[in-house]
Formats: C-alpha cells, structure tokens, sequence
C-alpha cells in the first residue's frame, strides 16, 4: 500500500475563496460601468457634463475593471486553485499568496480612482499610469513565485497542461506588461512612453493582442483543461492533443499584433505576418474548442440538466466563434471595412461575454461550493436561470454590434458617381441608434445574469461552513 511519507497537510484556500468572491464583485461593477457606457452610447446626456462621469474616462474604467478584476480575480483564484490539486500540495508561501490577493486589491482600487479623474497613459488596456504599473510589476512577480513555487514542490511527477497554460500566462504577461509600460516619469501621474512614433504604436499592439492572447485565452483555457473534466467527470479528450494545442498555440500569437494596424504607418510586410499568423492561428485555437468539447463525446446528456456544464461548453462555441471570425477580420479587405466599426465591438464581446465570461462564471460555480464545504450551489436552478439570461444578453449585444458594424463600413465606404459621399458621418450615427438601445438592453440582461449569481454566491456562503480541505495521501507510483 501506498504511504505518505509527508505529514499531513491542508490546502491553502483563503486566498482561492477571497479571490473568488473578489471577481463576483468586479464582475458587478466592471459590468454596471459597461451598462452605463452603453446607455452614454444611446443617451449622451448621461454624461451630466461631469467630467468624472463622461464616457471618455469610464471606457477604460470598464474596460480595466472587466477585464482585470472581474477576469484578474477569477484567474489568480482558479489558478492557486488548480495548482495546488494538480500538484497534490499546499500553496507555496501562503503569505505572499495573500500578499498577491492584497496587492491586486490595490492596483484595481488605485484603478477605480485614478482613471475617473483623468490619469492615464492613452495606451490601451495600459492605461494606468507609471507609480500603478509598479505595483502591477511586484505583484505580479510575487504570483509567479507562488505559482512556480508550488510547481517546484509538487508531490505529481507530471506538469498537468492546466498548469501549463497557466504558467504560459503568467510569464508572458509578465514580459508584456513591463516592456509595454516602459516610461519616463515627468510627476507623480504623469510619463512618456519610451517608445515613438509608429515603434511605440507596435510595441503596444503586441502587447494589446497578446492581452488578448494570454490574459483573456491562455489562463482561461488553462481552467477550461481542469473544470470541463472535473465537472463532467471524464478525462479530457486528448491529451496529446492538448500538448500540441499548448505549443501551436503560444507560438503563433506573439506576432499577429500587427492585424491591429492595418493600413496604418506600419511597413506593409509586417501588417502581412500579422494577417498571416492571425490565420494559421485559427487552427491551435479551433484544436483546443474540440478537444474541450469532445470531453463531453458520451456524456452530451449531462448538458440537459447540469446548467455548469452549459456555462462551460457554451462558452467554447463562442470561443470557436470569436477564433474564426478573428482571422476573418485580419484579412486586409475586410478589416478595411470593420475597422473603426462597430463589428469590432461585436467580435470584442463575443469573446469577453460568450467566452471568457461564461467559463469564469461556470468554473465559479463548480469552485464557491466547494470552498465553503458544500458540494453544490445554494440554488441550481438560479445557475440555469442565468445561464439563460446571459445568454439571451449576449446573443442581443452581438447580432446588434454586428448589423451596426457592417452598416456603419458600408454606409461610410458609400460614395456618388462624382466620388462625393452618399451619408454624411452623423446620417451613420443616426442610422446605428436602434443597436445601440438593444445593445443596452443585451448589457441590462447580461448583468442581472450577474445579480442572480451574487445572490446564490452569499446564500451559498452563509450556509457553508470553511474548514481546512487535507491534502490526500498520493499513491507512491506517480509521485515527483
Ligand atoms: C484567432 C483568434 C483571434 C484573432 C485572429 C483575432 C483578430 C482580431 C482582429 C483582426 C481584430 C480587429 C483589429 C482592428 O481592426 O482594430 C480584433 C480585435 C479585438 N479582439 Fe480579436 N481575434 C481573435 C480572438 C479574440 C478573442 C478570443 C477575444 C476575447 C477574448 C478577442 C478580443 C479582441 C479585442 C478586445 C479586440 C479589440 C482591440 C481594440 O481595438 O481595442 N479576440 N481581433
Ligand atoms: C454587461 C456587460 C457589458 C456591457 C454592457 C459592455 C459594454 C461595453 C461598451 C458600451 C463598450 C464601448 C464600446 C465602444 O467604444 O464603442 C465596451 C468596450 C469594451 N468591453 Fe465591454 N461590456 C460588457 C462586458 C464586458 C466584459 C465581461 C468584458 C471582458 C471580459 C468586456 C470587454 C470590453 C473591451 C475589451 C472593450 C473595448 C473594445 C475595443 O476597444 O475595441 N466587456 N463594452
């Protein structure tokens, strides 16, 4: 018989349970921001002429607050989730683990502040200014010894490929942040980029797609390898596949960035790699939404009634949509009719509310319970409920984004036979108004989805009881 020759341990799990419920809550603010831009889109008076409170400062707040606490949040909590049960360990440094969850609090609360009062660097998705971007950094390399740390005293010989996307995220992330926050402080809230001209615009959509490819994919397939299984019980699909998946993958992202800049200052031949890797990129993407589905191939019937299982895979469809459509739009021509429309914003959503927002919310409900000793959600039927209301939010945000962004290209592309335009900008303006208001009512949706879960969240916590989980005994065969 096996024996365990380590003392008994337990999981650290404060930090996981704090991060989650942290992500509950910046999923609610991040999203009434977004309701809130979105009704300024259709009713511009919402603006109230206070500069705090117009659309040009909350952009950024939303778009920081969704993607890196809301996503942030869920992340750090899934992955010191993931890696501890993978690993068959406790945390490593439980102490700067919590430093970790403290520190980002920090950053997102500095955010929040900062950004409504005017202080930013114009980068996108880099907008917080130089003192911030140093939290960021220490905070940063403080999860990556944790994260790395519990790797190295793991008890499994193996790496599960969780981990694997999980520590590809936390390392890029790492070089993006810092290389694309290089400034030159001139005051406190106040710097210039190090770089010029159209070097600083490629330094800053590398950076801005591989955002998109590490922090919004990579981490968020790395819970996709853990919680579709678990939630499913079945191994997953392929796991040779899942190899292949991880390096094609990673590979091809770094260098599609340019596909941002399209018939911009930058050399023609380095917006054609762009275009070109962002096509071979659909495969690795297309290979990892099958070998997550096909997880279910024998148990389809689960979806009938586990509303998890539907947060989970449905999730994966819209990832499959937002991968094909992606290449689609670097295709020169047609970015030269969706750029600056708002088919962007559609294809924007279709991947932060189909994808990454439905696999947060499904591996949210599979980990809450657990963390406070129950094995299910207070209410499955609020799960399936959201699930529901979601849904329908996000198929009204996108099909309205969609028919808006394809209008609005056609209508400004549209010119007389004596070349002169056929609409004027604000005809166009005019014209995308009835989107617009069904693009609120899909964000109202979306976000009540979020107020159910809130509720069922605090019912499930104050029937739970948080006692320490024990580490269990490994059988010696597969040990490190
Ligand atoms: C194979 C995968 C993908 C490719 C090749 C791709 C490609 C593109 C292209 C061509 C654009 C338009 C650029 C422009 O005209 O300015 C774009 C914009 C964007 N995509 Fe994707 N996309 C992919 C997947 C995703 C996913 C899964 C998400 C979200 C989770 C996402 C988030 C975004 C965002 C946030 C923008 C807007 C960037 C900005 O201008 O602020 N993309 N993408
Ligand atoms: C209730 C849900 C949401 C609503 C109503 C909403 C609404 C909006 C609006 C109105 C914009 C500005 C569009 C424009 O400038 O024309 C925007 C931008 C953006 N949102 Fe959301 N949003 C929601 C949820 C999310 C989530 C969950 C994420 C990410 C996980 C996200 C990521 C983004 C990004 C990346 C942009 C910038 C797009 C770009 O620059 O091309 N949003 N959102």
């Amino acid at each position: 018989m096996p024996l365990n020759p380590t003392p008994a341990s337990t999981f650290h799990d404060n930090t996981v349970r704090l991060f989650a419920y942290a992500a509950v809550l910046w999923g609610i603010v991040g999203m009434l921001v977004g309701v809130l831009i979105a009704a300024q889109l259709t009713w511009p008076e919402l603006n109230f002429g206070i500069p705090w409170l117009s659309y040009g400062r909350l952009r950024p707040l939303h778009t920081n607050a969704v993607i890196f606490a809301f996503g942030g949040c869920t992340l750090f909590a899934t992955s010191f989730h993931v890696v501890q049960r993978t690993c068959q360990v406790p945390l490593f440094a439980p102490k700067l683990a919590e430093f970790v969850f403290w520190g980002w609090q920090a950053v997102i609360v500095a955010a929040a502040i900062s950004l409504p009062l005017g202080y930013t660097q114009g980068k996108e998705y880099a907008e917080l200014e130089w003192p911030i971007d140093i939290l960021i950094a220490v905070v940063w390399v403080c999860y990556a010894i944790v994260f790395f740390g519990t790797i190295g005293v793991r008890k499994v010989r193996h790496i599960y490929v969780a981990n694997w996307f999980f520590g590809a995220f936390i390392l890029t992330v790492a070089l993006l942040h810092i290389v694309n926050s290089a400034a030159i402080p001139a005051g406190w809230m106040k710097s210039y980029s190090a770089y010029a001209g159209v070097q600083d615009a490629m330094v800053q959509w590398w950076y801005g797609h591989n955002a998109v490819g590490f922090f919004l994919t990579a981490g968020f397939l790395g819970m996709m390898y853990y919680y579709i299984p678990k939630q499913a019980q079945r191994p997953i699909y392929s796991y040779r596949l899942s190899i292949v998946h991880f390096w094609a993958l990673i590979f091809t992202y770094m260098w599609a960035g340019p596909h941002h800049l399209h018939y911009t200052a930058l050399p023609d031949w380095a917006q054609s790699i762009g275009m070109l890797f962002s096509l071979v990129l659909l495969a690795p993407s297309w290979g990892g939404m099958i070998n997550g589905m096909m997880t279910l191939s024998g148990a389809w019937h689960k979806l009938r009634d586990d509303p998890i299982l539907k947060f989970l895979i449905v999730s994966l469809s819209f990832y499959g949509m937002s991968t094909f459509e992606g290449p689609m739009m670097s295709i020169k021509t047609v970015n030269a009719l969706s750029h600056y429309t708002d088919w962007t914003i559609g294809h924007v959503h279709s991947g932060a509310l189909g994808w990454v927002g439905l696999i947060s919310m499904g591996c949210l409900y599979h980990l809450i319970p657990r963390m406070v000793g129950r094995t299910q959600m207070h209410s499955v039927r609020a799960i399936e409920l959201h699930f529901w209301v979601a849904t329908l939010g996000i198929v009204l945000y996108i099909a309205a984004m969609w028919i808006a962004g394809v209008m609005q290209g056609l209508m400004w592309r549209a010119v007389n036979a004596d070349g002169t335009l056929v609409y004027s900008f604000v005809e166009s303006v005019k014209a995308t108004w009835p989107f617009y208001f069904i693009r609120f009512v899909g964000g109202v949706l979306y976000l009540g989805g979020m107020a159910i879960m809130a509720w069922n969240v605090v019912m499930t916590a104050r029937s739970g009881r948080v006692a320490p989980i024990p580490v269990p005994v490994m059988p010696s065969a597969a040990r490190a």
